[in-house]
């Protein structure tokens, strides 16, 4: 279905069924205003847990806590009638075993509305995965840089550089999928792997920094913007400098409060 004739929020199955049909375009939003504008632009909106860093200007996304999420989550969704909303499990919020995984995810679903939750899930989080499928949970599988393993790998590098690396995304990549998940997001991958795992799966791949080969692109959309700073990854395209137009915009209000031009009677209440 073009963006165009729909009238209804795209639903996971609907999601899934754009595999080899149309690419998949995904933005991130963490707020009404932003949600609004992008929801008949994108298929999908993630309310990504990079909230941290680029909301909060926190150094990781592992500090993003669960009533955080919801209430982005919850912006987002009662912002938009068009996308399909994804929510992301922050950091300590699903590993620690599948009841906790359950019982997060469900306050997720049930108190945002919003259609299926994106997990950082490699082979030792498929069993979780399986666990959430099978009560209801739609689970979007995030492998290869997992930005809340950034103490793990030392920093946010680039995956599946070597042989070694690329085995592990790939059978990751598999371990998720046969659980359940209806879709993987690669994160920093090398082109060759996402392309094989494409290739080899059913369901949509959706990639950022993993090259065309994915089923699907989504980005950070203050990045997009040009609100995400001064160090952008390389898998970043910047499509403008709002930046810039909000500098200036506040710096002529500035200038206009110091030299008494503003308010102007027609701002101003009569008696
Ligand atoms: O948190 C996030 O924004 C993400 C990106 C991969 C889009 O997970």
């Amino acid at each position: 279905m073009s963006i165009h004739t729909r009238t209804k929020r795209i639903t996971v199955p609907q999601l899934v069924a754009m595999k080899g049909q149309q690419k998949i375009v995904a933005l991130t939003a963490y707020s009404s205003a932003i949600a609004k504008l992008i929801d008949p632009l994108v298929d999908f909106i993630l309310v990504g847990d990079s909230t941290a860093m680029v909301g909060y200007g926190r150094p990781s996304t592992l500090s993003m806590q669960l009533e955080e999420i919801i209430g982005h989550t919850r912006a987002v969704v009662d912002s938009t009638r068009l996308a399909c909303v994804i929510a992301d499990m922050p950091f300590g919020s699903y590993q620690e075993s599948n009841e906790q995984a359950f019982r997060n995810c469900a306050q997720v679903l049930a108190r945002t509305g919003c259609d299926a939750v994106k997990l950082e899930a490699n082979q030792a989080l498929a069993g979780t995965v399986e666990f959430l499928v099978a009560r209801g949970i739609p689970v979007m599988a995030h492998v290869g840089l997992m930005p809340q393993f950034v103490n793990v790998m030392g920093g946010f590098k680039a995956q599946g550089l070597t042989a070694e690396t690329a085995a592990v995304i790939a059978a990751d990549a598999r371990a998720t999928l046969q659980a359940g998940a209806f879709s993987l997001l690669l994160e920093g991958v090398a082109e060759g792997v996402a392309r094989q795992i494409t290739l080899d799966s059913s369901r949509p791949t959706i990639g950022i920094g993993a090259s065309p080969a994915c089923d699907g692109q989504v980005l950070v959309t203050e990045d997009v913007l040009g609100l995400g700073g001064e160090h952008l990854p390389r898998f970043v395209k910047q499509y403008a400098d709002v930046g810039a137009v909000i500098r200036d915009a506040c710096e002529r209000f500035a200038e206009d409060v110091r030299h008494g031009r503003f308010p102007e009677a027609r701002h101003c209440y009569g008696l």
